[in-house]
């Protein structure tokens, strides 16, 4: 038997992937390299905006014509499109066998099993289980691995669909989280990324203050253990305690993925953030205090209801004003069950596209300008893999600055030094120090 993964979204559907990817493995199904070769196929999924949702319908619209030649392979789809769409899934598409939500995937094998005998299945409601155990072996790199600290948002920000599709907040107990890094060093794991949908909130669910600072203080102590980042952080919920961390913590990362998704107090409002642009860059400028030289990147959503030319400008205004080492910029995409989804679409979609390629447009030239500050620098280097474009090496600075350039091959997932000597938008380049 073999088995067929593609991941659509974000970090926590790549991780929920390898889970599986482990459970499949651990029955003894290898992975297929293509649908054709495999006897189950799985599509985890995003639902975040409507792109996303488009991309896996057109997926699976593919499968009708595989389905009718081979009845005997299962079509499984999980994750986020999974859980909002549940049994409409299966009804609209004959060609699909089963639906898993986002918190059946510790019990994914066994539905598999059961659908494959019983037929056609839904399983979207919650498990009373704590978190999957993931087997450590099975992950995309040798030297760098994700770790779930919590699954759910508790936040709903207005346009956000992730609190209906990933439920309620809920923290993983810490030395559970320990204990898996201390897993995944023994693994040969360098590089732990913690993941949360709101990482800078773990623990409230158990009515604890400063629980991520604790835990990454604890993470900190796995030897072995080089580096550490965590993804993502909300301005409201990330406090002092958490850049002290970043200043005392030798292993802590000078990173931060620390979202603003407006620079207008007005859509920051009409969004639900809970914090204004001032409070926004009192948060950054604390940062920097405590912490010093740290790359923030971002993310930003043009088009929300209501947003002006104005409004739009101070979103660019922000960028500026931050310097984001990079910004992952969205057109708004209304999400059904969400408090955005009662107001007006009303910015025009080729108007969300011109504001979407300003706003790349700004980021470029700011990104330009903090890559830039590395000419001439030595930077230490996680090695990667192989770069895109050929013959060279990957890796990345602790602040996560993508580094491009000549080496031996063989060194991955190694920390090396690199000399800098040049930098575009979205790349260090240089070469082997020493
Ligand atoms: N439309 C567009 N972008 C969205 N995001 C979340 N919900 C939406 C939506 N409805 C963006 C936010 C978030 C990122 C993961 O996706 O910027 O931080
Ligand atoms: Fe997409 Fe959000 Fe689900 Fe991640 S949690 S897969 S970003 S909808």
């Amino acid at each position: 038997m073999k088995v067929y993964i593609h991941t659509w979204g974000c970090q926590m559907n790549v991780l929920d992937s390898e889970v599986i990817r482990g459970e499949f493995a651990a029955q003894g199904v290898d992975a297929a390299a293509a649908v054709e070769d495999a006897d189950i196929i799985v599509f985890n999924t995003c639902s975040v905006r409507e792109h996303a949702e488009n991309k896996v319908l057109s997926r699976l619209g593919a499968l009708k014509e595989l389905k009718a030649r081979r009845p005997d392979v299962t079509v499984v789809i999980a994750g986020c499109m999974a859980q909002r769409l549940g049994g409409e899934l299966l009804r609209r598409y004959p060609q699909l066998d089963l639906v898993v939500g986002t918190r059946r995937i510790g019990e994914f094998v066994d539905l598999v099993r059961e659908a494959r005998a019983a037929g056609r299945a839904v399983h979207v409601e919650e498990d009373r289980e704590s978190y999957p155990r993931r087997d450590s072996r099975f992950r995309a790199s040798r030297a760098q691995a994700f770790v779930s600290v919590m699954r759910g948002c508790d936040n709903f920000c207005a346009y956000c669909i992730v609190p209906f599709v990933r439920g309620r907040q809920a923290s993983r107990p810490a030395d559970e989280v320990i204990d898996e890094v201390k897993a995944l060093s023994d693994d040969g794991v360098v590089e732990v990324t913690l993941l949360g949908q709101n990482a800078t909130a773990y623990g409230r669910d158990r009515g604890e203050t400063g629980a991520l600072a604790r835990l990454l203080e604890g993470v900190s102590g796995v030897a072995g253990i080089e580096w550490i980042r965590f993804v993502t952080s909300h301005p409201r919920d990330t406090g002092d305690d958490v850049f002290r961390a970043m200043r005392e913590l030798p292993k802590l990362c000078p990173y931060m993925h620390l979202p603003a998704q407006s620079g207008s107090d007005r859509i920051l409002k009409a969004m639900g953030r809970g914090y204004t642009r001032r409070e926004y860059l009192d948060r950054i400028g604390r940062l920097h205090k405590i912490a010093g030289d740290v790359s923030v990147a971002g993310d930003f959503i043009v088009g929300f209801p209501g947003e002006t030319e104005d409004d739009f400008e101070d979103s660019a205004g922000l960028i500026r004003a931050v310097g984001y080492k990079n910004s992952f910029i969205f057109k708004y995409s209304p999400r059904e069950g969400t408090a955005a989804a009662r107001l007006s679409d009303d910015v025009p979609l080729a108007e969300k596209k011109r504001r979407n390629n300003a706003l790349l447009a700004v980021q470029e030239e700011v990104s330009l300008a903090h890559n830039s500050g590395f000419v001439g620098r030595r930077v230490e280097v996680l090695v990667e893999g192989a770069s895109k474009k050929g013959g060279k090496l990957s890796g990345r600075t602790a602040g996560d600055e993508i580094v491009i350039f000549q080496g031996p091959p063989g060194i991955e997932g190694r920390f090396i030094e690199v000399e800098i000597t040049g930098a575009s938008a979205v790349n260090l380049f240089g070469r082997l120090a020493g």
